[in-house]
């Protein structure tokens, strides 16, 4: 994992970089059946989009994605179902940013679609920070077609850096960081640094929440498709990494993390299917107590 941008070394991995769709089993053509009803809601109410012309609307900017990072969760479509907002406290996220002015940061924000969720259930876009190593985001203006109406911030730097002055502005102040996605892409001690570094944008009562691919059984994985090898955290390992990260920090947590099935994301089982067997999503919440 390295810390710098500008450095030869680079914070995502090799897989991310362009690779030939019709090579890969994480580029699915067809990805309308992703198009589900929320955010059929969210595309015509928020963006104005037509119900007939989202599916096309979806595809080219899907493919325009790619062109830029190659991650499996573009070429699935998986951002078209929304997962943030199926948090089970995405209520009580909802109401500090919006009653209670609380500042919250995804980090890896890809479109910033989480972001936009937040904004159409009722959240300042003010308060709304999006990070992410690349720019996803015009893309994600063109998707939601809001360029003159959101308000959030994005901000492209490598959140690991600490070379971007817009991103050192929120240490220490994000009351609620999403991230999602994101870690498992590192093995268990990259995963562990990583947490830390968000943990530098926290204060007492800030949560960490988010998902990423996990495991019943926590264990290093290689993914032969990717030529790489991540971690897979279940929720004891999860609760581990958090324990490091307060002794590395002073901080303490308390942490929630719980396993679904592909399916109870509301995903297909099959977009797992070229992963290990028992493949699950870990979904989280990390609570800083002091
Ligand atoms: C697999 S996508 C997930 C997008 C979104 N969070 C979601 O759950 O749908 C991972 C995103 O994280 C970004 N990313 C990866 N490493 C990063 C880093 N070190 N700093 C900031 N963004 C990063 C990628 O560019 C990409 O947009």
């Amino acid at each position: 994992m390295a810390a710098e941008k500008s450095g030869t070394k680079y914070s995502e991995p090799e897989y991310a970089k362009a690779q030939d769709r019709a090579k890969v089993p994480y580029y699915h053509v067809n990805i309308e059946h992703r198009l589900v009803p929320e955010t059929q809601e969210l595309l015509e109410k928020y963006s104005h989009i037509p119900r007939e012309q989202q599916s096309e609307h979806v595809h080219i900017i899907r493919d325009r994605a790619w062109d830029i990072r190659a991650y499996p969760c573009i070429g699935l479509g998986s951002w078209l179902t929304p997962q943030l907002c199926r948090l089970p406290v995405y209520s009580q996220i909802l109401k500090r940013v919006k009653e209670d002015g609380a500042l919250l940061a995804d980090m890896g924000t890809f479109f910033g679609h989480d972001l936009r969720r937040l904004v159409y259930d009722g959240a300042p876009s003010d308060n709304l920070y999006g990070v992410d190593i690349v720019n996803h985001f015009d893309v994600g203006y063109d998707l939601f077609r809001d360029r003159d109406t959101f308000k959030g911030h994005f901000i492209e730097a490598d959140f690991l850096s600490t070379t971007s002055p817009e991103l050192n502005a929120l240490k220490g102040k994000v009351d609620i960081i999403v991230i999602s996605q994101v870690l498992h892409q590192w093995l268990y001690e990259d995963q562990v640094k990583a947490a830390t570094v968000l943990s530098s944008f926290t204060k007492p009562g800030s949560w960490i929440v988010g998902n990423q691919i996990g495991n019943p059984v926590a264990q290093d994985v290689s993914l032969k498709q990717m030529a790489t090898s991540v971690f897979r955290q279940n929720p004891e390992s999860f609760a581990k990494t958090f324990e490091e990260v307060g002794a590395a920090t002073g901080t303490k947590w308390e942490t929630q993390a719980w396993l679904r099935t592909f399916e109870e994301m509301g995903w297909d089982a099959k977009d797992g299917a070229w992963m290990e067997p028992d493949v699950r999503i870990i979904e989280f919440v990390a609570k800083r107590i002091s």
